[in-house]
């Protein structure tokens, strides 16, 4: 089978594949070989947890390892009840609902939420799923730059719809900066028909007291009308949710057809990410994230001082480098470190923004982030 668009992205240097790695820990072999990974999105490491571990194992012998049908037919199962009432509590709202995954969550929403009749104001930088929800929703899509409210409040007063869908995540993944979410709150404050949904994907767990996220961190928990988030990044699990009121709950449950027409999640992965919203609250977790945030302000200040620039003021460290090839030239660098950071280029990020988006762990040692930030000084 041969495929012109594949030869296109060869062409184009576009052309992607997989690496096949061997675990979830930060050491590990990938592509045959032992490399420190700086990559991944495992931000407290729960990923490979023995506790999560366990939970798995009693999960799979207790309820067994496949919802086997759509939570609509008979794959409603207690774990998916349990987490979701455990996800709910973490993020102060009235009810919680699981998805497939965070895709999958965001995809639904969107579309549930608003179709023809409506306007989605969508950030530039809002992750694939954000925009795949609203190009499915039918919904006259308006993108406003990057964290500019101006920019979004003047599309909002302009445009007459039956409803108005504000969208942003709240930690950017590629960027590593935060939404001003007081400031984006305050658009839909008040309109009746303006509705609020965040994506809290690289928050969840890792931001605030207790992990809540942005949107609880900020006390902003009346303002937002939906809570997005994955069980796949900092809760170690897969899956995602949207968290929101009882009633909001009601219409994905029978309008997302990510959710109606997808078997259920499975009861194990159900089970960890309940377990995994437990260590995140406790105590375990407020050590989880002193950890995580050790190693980031490690790396981030010897990054810095080696003459780099990285952005965002999060976990996230996107370390700008510049030009496609002097990014893959540093990433290459750090390879010979065994050091495993890919090269983010366009058009995932804009021409020369090309960068090394580094994501420490909390399972990173302080040698490993000192690792890091010596094959960093030696790239440079
Ligand atoms: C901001 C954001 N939203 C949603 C998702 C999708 O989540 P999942 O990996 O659970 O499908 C991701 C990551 O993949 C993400 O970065």
């Amino acid at each position: 089978m041969t495929y012109p668009e594949l030869e296109r992205r060869r062409e184009r240097g576009l052309y992607r594949e997989t690496y096949p790695a061997r675990s979830a820990d930060p050491t590990t072999e990938v592509d045959g070989e032992e490399r420190l990974v700086c990559c991944s999105n495992n931000y407290l490491g729960l990923a490979t947890h023995p506790r999560l571990a366990e939970a798995a194992a009693k999960a799979a012998e207790e309820y067994g390892t496949g919802a086997g049908a759509s939570r609509l037919v008979s794959g409603d199962l207690e774990p998916h009840r349990e987490l979701e009432s455990s996800l709910a509590e973490l993020k102060r709202t009235e009810a919680a609902l699981a998805f497939s995954s965070g895709y999958a969550a965001n995809v639904g929403a969107i579309s549930s939420l608003v179709d023809e009749r409506d306007a989605v104001f969508s950030d530039a930088l809002n992750h694939a799923s954000i925009v795949d929800g609203c190009r499915l929703s039918g919904a006259d899509v308006h993108v406003y730059s990057h964290c500019d409210v101006d920019s979004l409040q003047e599309k909002y007063r302009e445009v007459d719809a039956r409803r108005k869908l504000v969208v942003t995540d709240t930690v950017f993944s590629m960027d590593g900066d935060v939404a001003p979410l007081e400031e984006v709150a305050e658009v839909t404050a008040g309109d009746p028909d303006g509705y609020l949904l965040v994506d809290e994907a690289h928050a969840t767990g890792v931001v605030g007291a207790e992990g809540t996220g942005v949107v609880g961190d900020r006390g902003l928990t009346e303002a937002v009308d939906l809570q997005v988030g994955t069980h796949s990044k900092a809760l170690g699990s897969q899956g995602g949710f949207v968290a929101s009121d009882e009633m909001t709950r009601n219409l994905l449950v029978n309008e997302a057809r990510s959710f109606v027409y997808s078997t259920g999640l499975s009861p194990v992965d159900a089970a960890v990410a309940r377990e995994a919203v437990d260590v995140v609250r406790g105590g375990e977790g407020e050590r989880l994230r002193r950890r995580l945030r050790e190693n980031v302000e490690l790396v981030r200040g010897r990054v810095e001082d080696a003459g780099y620039r990285v952005y965002g003021d999060s976990h996230i460290l996107p370390v700008v480098v510049g030009a496609a090839e002097e990014a893959v030239e540093v990433a290459d660098a750090l390879d010979g470190h065994g050091v495993f950071a890919p090269a983010i280029r366009p058009p995932t990020v804009p021409e020369g923004t090309s960068r090394i988006r580094v994501s420490m762990t909390a399972a990173h040692s302080r040698e490993d982030a000192e690792r890091v930030a010596e094959a960093f000084e030696e790239a440079v």
